[in-house]
């Protein structure tokens, strides 16, 4: 049996066109191409504003883009690229396949911690509510987040908190491609060695994922190989904004 990349990125390319700057064109992507096979984790490294958080946006369907193919290959062996697919269908992978673990948590208004990250379990094919919620509670506990917190919405949480609850809520329904935004930029070290175990843990389940990872410690100990993203020719004549 052949052993076909997860994920295989051929020739993407992203343009943002700054309406607010008389349409000024900020070529962003220009023909990124790397593959990601099960098990494997390719760390995405590059100074701030080279596009590695908007090709992991590209990666996770938010994002279109101009050229090229995002091909996402599931388990049952089909093959779906992201650039050309419908919402349905970038919607059903993440569902079933795809994971993410943006920088910021987008909170809802109202839902506990322990429901955001259960929810996401039961939204991937999770039947037993009581089963996602214990879960959820593992995964809150290993990640130290105090108990007191675990019942109330995010949303007034402090940074490193609600990265917390990003991350369990990226890790607790098997994904075959998890994306990681900088996932451990507001963690303490001890709570950076829990990420590290998780992200060992999706490794040999044979999860593909890809990453972007500011603390060189915590890439070393997960990242088996690397994309470098840096500034091309043709971005040098378009004035560069500072990422956000
Ligand atoms: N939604 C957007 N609209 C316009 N420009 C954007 C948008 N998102 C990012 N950019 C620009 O694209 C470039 C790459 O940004 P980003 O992907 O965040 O870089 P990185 O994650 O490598 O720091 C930056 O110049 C940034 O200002
Ligand atoms: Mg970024």
């Amino acid at each position: 049996m052949t052993t076909s990349p997860v994920l295989d990125v051929r020739g993407l390319r992203k343009t943002f066109t700054l309406h607010l700057r008389e349409g000024l064109q900020l070529p962003v992507l220009q023909g990124v191409s790397l593959s990601v096979g099960r098990g494997e984790c390719l760390a995405l490294v590059g100074p701030s504003g080279q596009g590695k958080s908007t090709l992991m946006k590209c990666l996770y369907g938010s994002y279109g883009a101009q050229g090229g193919q995002i091909l996402v290959r599931t388990a049952d062996g089909a093959v779906l690229d992201l650039v050309t697919a419908t919402p349905q269908q970038v919607l059903a992978l993440r569902r079933q396949a795809l994971a993410y673990v943006s920088q910021f948590l987008r909170v809802l208004p109202r839902v506990s911690a322990l429901d955001v990250v259960a929810d996401r379990a039961i939204a991937a094919g999770e039947a037993d509510e009581q089963r996602a919620r214990d879960r959820a509670a593992e995964l809150l506990a290993r990640l130290n987040l105090p108990r007191g917190l675990w019942g109330l919405p995010p949303a007034t949480f402090s940074g490193g908190e609600q990265q917390r609850v990003n991350i369990a809520r990226g890790f607790i329904a098997p994904a075959e491609l998890l994306l990681l935004d900088e996932p451990t930029a507001s963690l303490d070290a001890l709570n950076r060695r829990v990420v590290v175990q998780l992200i060992q843990e999706a490794q040999a389940r044979g999860t593909a994922i890809v990453g972007i990872f500011h603390d060189e410690e915590v890439r070393d100990a997960v990242a088996s190989c690397a994309y470098t993203m840096g500034p091309s020719p043709a971005n040098e004549p378009v004035e560069h904004q500072e990422a956000a």
